[in-house]
Formats: C-alpha cells, structure tokens, sequence
C-alpha cells in the first residue's frame, strides 16, 4: 500500500505536530508519512521541530496576503506543489476559505482543545477555549478531532475526550491538561485511522472500521 502523504499545517509552538513526529519514530502512524509541515508564521517553533525531526518546512506567511481567500489560494498552491493527501491542522491559527475545504473535502483534520460543539467556532482558539470553559464553569471539558468542512469547528467528529476541570484551575494548567490527556493521544491516533482508510464519513458521522 502507498503511503499517505501528511502535511502539517501549523501557527505555533507545535506541541501537537511534536506528538505527530513522536508517534512517527515510535511506528504508530500506521501507512502514513509526515513529509512537509508548513507554518504561517514565519519565526513559529512548530519549524524547529520539523528541523528536528528531518521532515522539511515551508512558510506561507498570513502577513504577506491581504484576505483570507489570496492566503488560501497560496496554500492551496503549495499543498499542490508537495503533493499531500492529508492535511493536518495542529494549531492551525487561520480559517481555511471554502475552495480550500472543497479541494480537500473530507482529507483535512483538525484538533480542538474542547468538546466539540462546546467552546468552538470563530474567534475559540488556544487558551481563550479554556478561558471560557472556565468561566462558563463546566466541570469536563476535553479535545475533538474532526473533519473540516467549510464552517468553523463543524465538521464530522472522529475522537472525542473528556478532561476534568480541577478546583483552582487556570486556563493554562487546564491546556496542558487538556493537551496531556487528550490532544496528543487524539490527533496521532485518527491520523493512523485516516491512514490506514479505517474512516468512512456518512452525513455528519465517521465509523471507524476496528482493527483486524
Ligand atoms: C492546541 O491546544 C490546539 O488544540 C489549539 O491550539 C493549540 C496549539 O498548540 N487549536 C485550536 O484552538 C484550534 N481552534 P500547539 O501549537 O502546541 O499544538
């Protein structure tokens, strides 16, 4: 079987691309391959990390286009040039236009540090997601693996995992939780399902084939 060629789309530190290289050196992304991360934002760590890992990175960088839809266009273009069947969105800052969900209907995940539909949509991302699952004052909260389509944190839910919120948290201690417990185990492992064609959409729902 050929493997699945993965980019990786990033923003920032990157600890979830990290978890994604960390499950390729272990064998755990099953008939994928990471072969390109690209960043948007040039000075990102998630670049470092790449570097570190011998897998090559690219910028398109969001300050250079002057809308969302020229951005996109010039990722599209991109993705194109490296080939990739999957795009992975691991701190991915920016809302992908809909031509760009259209090309890749259903071949792009994301990760998001809650659960899904709770604390998501524009303008819920990074530590502002705990902020207001603190102050709502929900007692779980947790991360979501999902398809995207072309609205914001609405796609077809592929993992799920609930966290509990802890007496005296702070939104920082509640997303090192949240990415401990949940984020870096979720992301590798639909990452491998997708790999492996163990994810079948229908509708709004994903069944996944078990193991043989
Ligand atoms: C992660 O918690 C990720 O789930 C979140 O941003 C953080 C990026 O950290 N993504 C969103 O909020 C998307 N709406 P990382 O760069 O260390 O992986």
């Amino acid at each position: 079987m050929v493997k699945t060629k993965i980019a990786v789309l990033v923003s920032g530190g990157g600890t979830n691309l990290q978890a994604l290289l960390d499950a390729q050196a272990r064998g755990d992304i099953r008939n994928g391959k990471i072969t390109a991360v690209v960043s948007s934002t040039p000075g990102a760590f998630a670049l470092e990390r790449a570097k570190g890992a011998n897998v090559p990175g690219h910028v398109v960088n969001r300050k250079d286009y002057d809308s969302r839809e020229s951005f996109t266009e010039a990722l599209l273009g991109k993705l194109s040039e490296l080939n990739a069947d999957l795009i992975v969105l691991a701190g991915f800052l920016y809302i992908l236009s809909p031509a760009f969900v259209e090309r890749y209907e259903n071949r792009i995940i994301n990760i998001h540090p809650a659960l899904i539909p709770s604390f998501c949509g524009d303008g819920f991302y990074g530590l502002k997601v705990h902020e207001k699952a603190l102050e709502y004052g929900v007692k779980l909260t947790g991360a979501t693996v999902h398809f995207v389509s072309a609205e914001a944190d609405a796609g077809p839910i592929i993992l799920q995992k609930a966290v509990a919120i802890e007496e005296g948290d702070t939104a920082e201690i509640l997303q090192k939780r949240v990415m401990e417990q949940a984020e870096w185990k979720l992301l590798p492992e639909a990452v491998s399902l997708f790999c492996q064609g163990r994810l079948h959409v229908e509708g709004r729902i994903v069944r996944i084939d078990q193991a043989e």
